[in-house]
């Protein structure tokens, strides 16, 4: 009998919709082709849906979520929406409430793939950040006083505990190992001023790898010099571990070098839970509805989902068809600059599949 999944499909708003489905048409190539099911069920949270009901999300969501073997995000992010409330009130809520500890955000530029990094090709950009997803300032601790007056303090607290650097860390060595490209796994922290959190971040990173990590390298990056190496010397770098918030912005860099925002993927990991598989662009409100957007990113999303999910024959087809036509058929990235309509280059990965 082939095996079922069962997914909970977000589209979200502005162009998420228009590159899930692409992403979904790609899975469902795959699938045929691998032999298992896809079950997708959607759920409208959004921003059009919160204008219309005031509810940014439902507090049943993420029981609801854990039915599922995997959750398949568009983008969420609308215009008419204050910034924060539907992030924090939908993407950071069900990261936290499912307990997705890991944001994991492969660089690698595809071939074919321009880079603004001169004198770089697909050799030199190939590396995995590992970003911790539920701690440190995004943890929400912090607050006001005096607010609106001369003498206001505000104060957002990086916090993190033993437990959480752990667990983020074991994962990091594990799949650093599991990746067996050069075994080296780099901690990004800012150790000379941050003295406290990424004290613990250095002193757990290397008793754990003293213990039970002999076999993988370790090194040591201040996240201002991460970004600096991550421009002149990529090829240095096999899996970074790091924080939320500078996993934040590193893996912004990161992305531009492999391409943008057009094909940047990332999985939000509960190794012992539900995860959820989201594009690092947003919602690019301006180009909705004009078939232009690029899908990659969304389909790229499906082949890390179905390695998660175990399909790794399947994922890695799916990767080969993205580079085939990366390779061959688009040559700009940009919305409205691929030469290929939003459904069109979903056609063409889907018939590579
Ligand atoms: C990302 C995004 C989110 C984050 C925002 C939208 C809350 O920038 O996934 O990188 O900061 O994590
Ligand atoms: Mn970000």
């Amino acid at each position: 009998m082939s095996k079922t999944y069962n997914i909970a499909v977000i589209p979200g708003d502005g162009t998420g919709p228009e590159v899930v489905v692409e992403g979904k048409k790609v899975l469902s190539a795959a699938a045929q082709k691998f032999g298992f099911k896809l079950n997708y069920e959607d759920f409208d949270y959004g921003g059009d849906r919160y204008l219309k009901t005031g509810e940014v999300l439902p507090d049943s969501a993420s029981e609801e979520m854990k039915q599922f073997d995997s959750i398949f995000l568009g983008a969420i992010g609308h215009p008419e929406v204050k910034p924060g409330i539907l992030e924090k009130g939908i993407l950071l809520r069900l990261r936290f409430e499912l307990d997705q500890y890991i944001n994991l955000r492969p660089v690698k530029l595809y071939p074919g793939v321009p880079t603004p990094l001169k004198d770089k090709g697909p050799e030199h950009i190939d590396y995995v950040v590992v970003r911790e997803n539920t701690g440190g300032l995004y943890t929400g601790i912090g607050g006001f006083t005096m607010k609106g007056t001369p003498d206001e303090v505000a104060v957002q607290s990086m916090v993190y505990n033993r437990k959480q650097v752990e667990r983020c860390l074991r994962y990091a060595f594990n799949y650093t190992r599991k990746r067996n490209k050069n075994n080296t796994l780099a901690l990004c922290g800012k150790t000379n001023v941050l003295t406290y959190t990424y004290d613990l971040w250095e002193r757990a990173f290397h008793e754990i790898g003293e213990k039970n990590y002999k076999d993988i390298t370790r090194e040591y990056y201040h996240v201002d010099a991460t970004c600096m190496w991550m421009v002149k010397n990529p090829e240095w770098f096999d899996v970074i571990v790091t924080g939320n918030m500078f996993g934040d912005i590193i893996t912004d860099l990161g992305a531009i070098t492999q391409g943008g925002m057009g094909i940047a993927a990332g999985g939000n990991i509960n190794p012992e839970g539900v995860s959820m598989f989201e594009p690092i662009g947003g919602s690019a409100p301006k180009y909705t509805g004009k078939n232009i957007i690029n899908p990659l990113a969304s389909i790229a999303c499906g082949a890390m989902m179905l390695e998660h999910l175990g399909e790794e024959e399947a994922a890695t087809a799916i990767e080969n068809a993205i580079m085939d036509v990366t390779d061959n058929k688009i040559k700009d990235m940009g919305a409205g600059k691929m030469g290929y309509s939003t459904f069109e280059v979903g056609d063409l990965v889907a018939e590579r599949v």
